[in-house]
């Protein structure tokens, strides 16, 4: 089926683009696992996914650039659907980077039936560690903003643990 992709009208809300398109994956149960699991620094994995979702369609909004809003918005929310902590110690674990996102790709499908290009999304949001690029539009633009919106999470996750450590 070929993707239809459309602008992102100037005047739309984020929250209420992640609602209507994405309602049923935020009243599914395994989105409390996604707020018990840490991501980055302090930030769950489930608020984490949230600012992803609603960064890439402020970015595709903005900067103009017409998108399968609907796809966008359901791989960006699910493209961290692993559902386990992967802070954990396990020799499972010390592979996560490379091997989260087909596990995400895999429990999102079983719950919440992805399109091909949804799930392709999701499986090269970790482009390069994972050696299959983001050919699409939408795929690069979780595969970026993931990347910088991760970036600032470490980061503020530093900045918490370097103020503690200088005012105890
Ligand atoms: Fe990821
Ligand atoms: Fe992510």
């Amino acid at each position: 089926m070929p993707v239809k992709r459309e602008l992102i009208p100037s005047d739309a809300v984020p929250s209420e683009l992640i609602l209507q398109h994405c309602s049923d994956i935020l009243m599914h149960p395994n989105m409390q696992v996604e707020a018990s699991c840490k991501q980055h620094g302090t930030t769950s994995v489930l608020a984490h996914s949230a600012a992803v979702t609603a960064a890439a369609l402020i970015v595709a909004r903005d900067l103009r650039i017409p998108v399968d809003v609907r796809a966008l918005a359901r791989a960006a929310l699910l493209h961290d659907y692993f559902l386990y902590d992967w802070h954990v110690g396990s020799p499972e674990n010390k592979l996560h980077a490379f091997t989260h996102p087909y596990r995400a790709a895999r429990n999102a499908m079983r719950d919440h039936a992805l399109t091909k290009h949804e799930r392709f999304i999701v499986r090269t949001h970790m482009f390069p560690m994972v050696p299959v690029p983001p050919t699409s539009r939408e795929a690069w633009i979780v595969c970026l903003v993931d990347k910088a919106i991760a970036t600032h999470e470490t980061l503020k996750g530093f900045a918490r643990r370097d103020a503690r450590r200088h005012t105890s």
